[in-house]
């Protein structure tokens, strides 16, 4: 008969659990503690554990770290009420089998029990690697962020090269730093470089370096990144934009570890692992011949696709809050949450910018609400700017409008009249929607109280 280990502080999810698993045949026993399970599982030799991670004294993720380094072999599950990524990053890390969040589903936990007990019997004892530093929080407790944390958890260890994929703002480069920051390369550099930013004749020279005299223009030697990154981590932003001729060179130092800086001829052999993002799909770039197929495999050994806002609304609410707090400590406020008509609004809106934009409606909401919640009362920025399906190509629809009027009329300085037009504008209604508070209709605007002072000056607008 296999013998479970129930550890919670909770007499009810012990008793509970106690009744589920002693129906299926398991051998169950209970520690109230950490500690208490230190001494059980020594004596007991259980064949799984499932552990609670918030406990007074100490806590589940302590205890399975100190279990791991006892007895190696031993399976473990962990369960909170509440997820936040460090914790399940944590808890893969240091080799539970896995994850749950209360409250827990019945037939869920014994299939997970079945399969972890199965698991545990054919398995190779997980190493513990030691602690790292706290990373960034990421937020989600929707099912399939919390497959990326487990992922994150399971592959920070190992030095094999890592594909982040998703749209634009779902949070791929806060997930590669998740994986740097577990990694064993956590004390060594972590080196973004974004393909797509960097002009394609640079972009060589940059990752490989260059000798004197390798082109024009090369006066001294330069130290590429790969050379700069050694033992450090490189983060290769926007992969798919990357010209072909260099995915050669690419695929080359992925395959053995070596570079050439450009115009030399040493081999010069690096130690980088890689972390590759894009929010393109590969997949067509291959059929379409932009993309090597052969570097593709290469990067993709373990691939992480993020999936967009829309698709888990769930966690929509816990990332207002969190962005709330966040700007409450930037701005000095005490803004407490957010009106459940704006929430609906929230939910009901598909977020193209994903989490990026959120993180901009919370921010700007934030600079201008003067109340306790951000509602369309206390914020009118809110409902005036309401979240419809509006995209760039409709502002410039409704901007063209003005711009054709402005050369119909003509006259011998259309560009600059345009234009100051259109900054008038903007600066009268940034002082409207924020009370004539110049501080935040500067920050509303995204510039400096100066360059709103001047601006109003030279519109007149002092006196409105
Ligand atoms: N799950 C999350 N929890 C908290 N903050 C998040 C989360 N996901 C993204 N963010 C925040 O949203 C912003 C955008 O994330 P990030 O820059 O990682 O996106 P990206 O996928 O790299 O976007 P792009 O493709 O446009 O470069 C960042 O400020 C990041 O901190
Ligand atoms: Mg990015």
């Amino acid at each position: 008969m296999d013998k479970i280990l129930i550890v919670d502080d909770e007499p009810g999810i012990c008793h509970s659990f106690k009744k589920i698993l002693g129906r299926h045949d398991y051998d169950v026993i209970t520690a109230s503690s950490g500690e208490k399970a230190m001494e059980l599982a020594g004596k007991e030799l259980p064949d799984l554990v499932i552990m609670d991670i918030n406990m007074p004294g100490m806590d589940g993720l302590e205890t399975l770290k100190k279990l791991k380094t006892i007895h190696p072999a031993l399976t473990a599950i962990i369960m909170t009420a509440f997820s936040t990524s460090e914790k399940a990053i944590t808890a893969m890390k240091y080799g539970a089998y896995d994850y749950i969040t209360k409250p827990v589903d019945n037939n869920q936990l014994v299939s997970l029990v079945e399969k972890a007990i199965a698991a545990g019997k054919m398995s190779i004892p997980v190493s513990f690697e030691g602690e790292s530093e706290e990373g960034d929080t990421i937020i989600g407790r929707s099912t399939a962020m919390l497959e990326i944390f487990k992922k994150i958890g399971q592959v920070a260890k190992s030095d094999v090269a890592v594909l982040l994929c998703g749209e634009t703002g779902t949070g791929k480069e806060l997930i590669a730093r998740a994986v740097y920051q577990h990694s064993k390369r956590a004390n060594n550099p972590f080196l973004p470089v974004n393909c797509a930013a960097i002009p394609e004749n640079l972009l060589e020279s940059e990752l490989f370096g260059h000798e004197k005299g390798a082109f024009t223009g090369a006066d001294t030697k330069k130290i590429g990144k790969f050379e700069q990154c050694d033992g450090g981590t490189m983060f290769l932003d926007e992969i798919g934009d990357m010209p072909l001729p260099l995915q050669a060179k690419m695929l080359r130092v992925l395959q053995d570890g070596c570079i050439q800086r450009l115009g030399g001829s040493d081999t010069i052999k690096t130690d980088v692992r890689i972390i590759a993002a894009t929010n393109k799909n590969l997949e067509s770039l291959i059929n379409t011949g932009k993309f090597r197929d052969d570097l593709y495999w290469r990067l993709n050994v373990v691939s992480i696709t993020i999936p967009p806002l829309r698709e888990r609304k769930e966690d929509i609410e816990d990332l207002i809050n969190y962005f709330i707090r966040k700007f409450n400590r930037e701005f000095g406020k005490e803004v407490k949450g957010i009106s459940s008509e704006i929430l609906q609004d929230f939910k009901k809106y598909d977020w193209p910018g994903n989490i990026r934009e959120l993180q901009n409606a919370i921010q700007r909401g934030m600079v201008l609400c003067a109340g306790n919640y951000l509602s369309s009362k206390e914020c009118e920025w809110l409902s005036q700017l309401r979240l419809t399906d509006r995209g760039e190509s409709d502002i410039e629809k409704a901007l063209s409008d003005a711009v054709n009027e402005h050369l119909r009329r003509g006259g011998k300085d259309i560009y600059k009249e345009a234009v100051s037009q259109f900054e008038r504008l903007l600066v009268k209604r940034a002082l409207e929607l924020t009370n004539n508070n110049q501080a935040l209709a500067a920050k509303l605007l995204g510039i400096s109280r100066n360059t709103l002072r001047e601006k109003m000056s030279r519109d007149d607008l002092h006196k409105e």
